[in-house]
């Protein structure tokens, strides 16, 4: 099943781009849970296209309908499904390109997957308005998660390589993880940000895009979720986050540059803080040996440069077998990391919140 993720609490997701629309049943979520809806819509609405002049210049509202599994606004234990139409596609954007491979998107690989039967339109399934359902599953999540002291944030770590502050990565406070998430455009230090738009701005005047990194914390996790040798913390939530489209890499705590330290460096020591053992530094991300430690997780999750730009490149038309020239029409996101981060968010919500199920921990 390709298209779903979790053990205790299933989220499956379905829809194509240009489509009727896109959804996701969610199975597993407990019954009882009140789901502050506004707080839900503000969620998602954070992913929606055409907030900033960053992101793709479709206008989609994004409203999820919900078709069951929550009844006066509380969960009812059974299924939640939930859909969302698809109100401004441009399918006639796509008509030349059909069978134009777009370097660095999925056209080739999802037709021959599908030997050609796959619905290439907008990206189909493969398109990032599958996110909007995770989304939305991974905003009910987090506020199950937060009912139980459990915060998670996100920001943009870096765009074009500008970089915004880190999170404190064993201080940072709720406040802090929220705050991003809270602007319009997603970062910690708002000067960075302006520079980080205007890189945006520029690729996009120049026909071309650029990459970015999301960073990730979560704060008020037990000590003992995860296990080893295949269910840790970082296997599970790296699956979740290599289901988001464009992303190239996922690094925990120090990431690759733990490779470059000493071990006196990198380890963290421990110490005891009101009789809760903790460690001095966060190189390890608030997981040792799959396992959380009770110290903030922390990750990187790197997005690639939008494979859609207007700029020609060369490709080749995989029908007729032959070499081509393309140029990307449509409405594409020059930096698709900025719409990214709640997405990174739901995914940490939904995979958490799935772990802390499985091993019984709520
Ligand atoms: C929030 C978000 C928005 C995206 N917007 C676009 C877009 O406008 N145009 C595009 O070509 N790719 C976009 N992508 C990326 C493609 O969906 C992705 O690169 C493609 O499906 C191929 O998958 P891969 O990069 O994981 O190999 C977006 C990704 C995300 C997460």
């Amino acid at each position: 099943m390709s298209s779903e993720i979790g053990n205790k609490l299933k989220v499956s997701l379905f829809g194509e781009s240009h489509g009727r629309g896109t959804g996701v049943v969610i199975d597993g979520f407990p019954s009882g849970i009140r789901i502050d809806d506004e707080k839900l819509l503000s969620f998602t609405a954070r992913r929606r296209p055409g907030r900033d002049k960053t992101s793709t210049a479709r206008r989609e509202d994004d409203i999820p309908e919900v078709l069951s599994g929550i009844l006066a606004g509380v969960t009812c234990g059974t299924p939640i499904a939930a859909v969302i139409k698809n109100t401004d596609q441009h399918s006639g954007d796509y008509k030349n390109i059909s069978h134009e491979a777009r370097p660095g998107h999925a056209d080739y690989t999802g037709f021959v997957k599908y030997r050609g039967y796959n619905d290439v339109r907008g990206g189909g399934h493969f398109s990032a308005r599958i996110t909007a359902p995770l989304v939305f599953a991974g905003g009910l999540c987090l506020q199950y998660l937060e009912q139980r002291g459990i915060y998670i944030g996100a920001h943009l770590a870096s765009v074009a390589g500008i970089k915004d502050e880190k999170f404190d990565p064993c201080r940072v406070t709720k406040e802090e993880l929220l705050s991003p998430g809270h602007k319009k455009f997603p970062v910690i230090d708002d000067e960075a940000g302006e520079m980080m738009r205007e890189e945006i701005e520029k690729a996009r005047l120049d026909g071309d895009s650029v990459g970015g990194i999301v960073e990730v914390a979560a704060t008020g996790l037990p000590a003992g979720l995860g296990s080893p040798i295949f269910d840790t913390v970082e296997g599970r939530l790296s699956y979740g986050y290599y289901g988001i489209p464009a992303v190239k890499g996922v690094s925990f705590g120090a990431g690759f540059g733990a490779s470059a330290m000493r071990g006196s460096e990198n380890n963290d020591e421990f110490y005891m803080e009101d009789e809760v053992v903790r460690t001095r530094t966060n190189n390890h991300g608030g997981i040792l040996g799959g396992i959380t430690s009770g110290m903030p997780v922390t990750a990187m999750i790197a997005f690639k440069p939008t494979p859609s730009i207007s700029k020609p490149q060369n490709t080749v038309d995989y029908v007729e077998n032959k070499d081509t020239v393309i140029s990307i029409k449509g409405r594409h996101d020059p930096c698709v990391a900025v719409r990214a981060v709640p997405v990174v968010e739901a995914v940490t919500a939904v995979v958490l919140m799935d772990m802390l199920l499985e091993e019984g921990i709520f």
